[in-house]
């Protein structure tokens, strides 16, 4: 069953005054600073703010290592509204041993993302690189079977949670040619094999092809993924996204016609991202460029970077991210704002007026087995189209809660829990072993009465 929401270009990456409110309290208040229509607000002050006003993301790699560093996680809950995970959902990280799969990691990052109102770029599922040693020394029959596997079995654990899947993964040479490895060794069909995979697994992501040095349109590397996506589309193979990685690092610039190639892809009926921005020395004047290009092309959706501080990134002897190792915004982060704040005349989604569920919370307490719990519901975030609660439960520690929401509004995303779904408006929770505090979040598609709920101790 999907339980996704729509796409990043809905209109639900609010301003940061919406991201702020938390409580019913603060309705009247949600619904005035929203019906003030994008272009016409005042300047946004954070990345994701900013870039939401166009119904763009603004987003970041995260690691799993830096969720215990508080000056990290400050910075990254309030400028993004995106994250990718840096290496978690890799092949070595998600099936260390064959058809033995470990999320752990993984879904620390996207609970993390998604309890501070941010979506999830799923990164990435077949690739060259940081494959696991099993994987390594296989080709043939055997590695396209385990690379289906893969597919199918990390898809279906994330199923209708992520905004975005970078299916296959620098698939190409500089040439344009297809890199040689153990995954071209099975037949040049590999890659649509992969995507159509995907598809079948899980029809409600986007599913991206990713790849670095195909910025510059002129470049023999652009023109043969251009050649590879323009075929799939021809032929009805399932694709949905280019990401450009977009490192100008390690000796690459930002090309002068950059917006040419994201336009140029954007005409092939797909979404254009920049999925792993850094910069050499974070030129001002490059990220300023990178950010126009994007912003002028409607459907090119949002731009990564690739880490938060200078400390956090892969190549960090360059400085070439939009915070310091203090975690101070750099020259670069102001450039980046302004260009997203200047709009770039793009088509906006229009907000329709939010507001938080207008009935009060149920709290339901049940005895069947002499033991007792109580499940209380407060407000959290609110956008347009969606809201999070969370759940608290009191008394016995093995509780069990059911969630019914009513209808049309659907459960999209649960964090700290182990969760059943007996139909999209039903939710069963159980401890996941995270403790007893935990939410959800609700796309309310018109209707904002609080869901029920009932607490079962055992
Ligand atoms: C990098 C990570 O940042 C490093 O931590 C890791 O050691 C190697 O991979 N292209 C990609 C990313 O698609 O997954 C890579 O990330 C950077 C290049």
């Amino acid at each position: 069953m999907a339980r996704t929401s729509a796409g990043p270009r809905s209109s639900w990456w609010r301003s940061p005054a919406t991201r702020a409110l938390a409580g019913l309290a603060t309705v009247a208040a949600t619904a005035a600073v929203l019906v003030t229509a994008p272009g016409a607000a005042a300047a946004a002050s954070t990345l994701g703010a900013a870039a939401a006003q166009s119904g763009r993301y603004f987003g970041t790699a995260s690691a799993a290592g830096r969720l215990g560093d508080s000056a990290y996680t400050t910075i990254a809950a309030r400028e993004f509204n995106m994250v990718t995970p840096e290496n978690e959902m890799k092949p070595d990280a998600t099936e260390p041993n064959q058809n033995q799969f470990n999320f752990s990691s993984g879904d620390q990052i996207y609970n993390w993302a998604v309890s501070h109102g941010a979506k999830v770029r799923g990164h990435t599922l077949a690739w060259h690189a940081q494959q696991p040693g099993w994987m390594q020394n296989m080709g043939g029959s055997n590695l396209r079977n385990a690379m289906i596997n893969h597919i199918q079995k990390v898809m279906a654990h994330y199923q209708g949670k992520l905004a975005y899947w970078d299916v296959v993964n620098e698939a190409f040479n500089e040439d344009g040619s297809r890199r040689s490895s153990n995954l071209q060794s099975t037949g040049n069909d590999w890659i649509e094999v992969a995507f159509k995979t995907a598809r079948a697994a899980d029809s409600s992501t986007k599913l991206c092809y990713n790849d670095y040095n195909i910025d510059n349109w002129n470049y023999g590397k652009t023109q043969g993924v251009y050649n590879m996506v323009r075929d799939f589309k021809s032929r009805g193979v399932p694709i949905d996204c280019v990401g450009l990685q977009a490192h100008f690092t390690g000796g690459s610039s930002v090309p002068s016609n950059l917006q040419t190639t994201i336009s140029s892809f954007a005409a092939l009926g797909v979404d254009v991202a920049l999925t792993e921005v850094d910069v050499t020395n974070s030129s001002t004047s490059q990220y300023a460029a990178l950010t126009q290009a994007c912003m002028n092309v409607a459907r090119c959706v949002g731009i990564t970077v690739w880490g938060v501080r200078d400390s956090d990134s892969w190549r960090s002897n360059e400085s070439p991210l939009l915070f310091d190792g203090n975690g101070n915004k750099k020259a670069a982060y102001n450039s980046v704002l302004n260009v997203l704040n200047s709009g770039g005349g793009t088509p906006t989604t229009t907000p329709t007026t939010p507001t938080n569920p207008t009935t009060t919370p149920t709290t339901t307490t049940t005895t069947p087995g002499g033991g007792s719990c109580t499940a209380s519901l407060s407000a959290g975030q609110s956008w347009n189209d969606r809201y999070n609660l969370n759940v608290s439960v009191s008394g016995s520690s093995s509780w069990t809660v059911t969630m019914t929401v009513p209808s049309p509004a659907r459960i999209s995303a649960t964090w700290n829990i182990n969760a059943t779904w007996p139909s999209s408006q039903v939710l069963i929770a159980t401890p996941n072993g995270n403790g007893n505090n935990w939410g959800v979040t609700i796309m309310h598609n018109g209707n904002r009465n609080w869901p029920s709920v009932s607490c079962s101790a055992s």
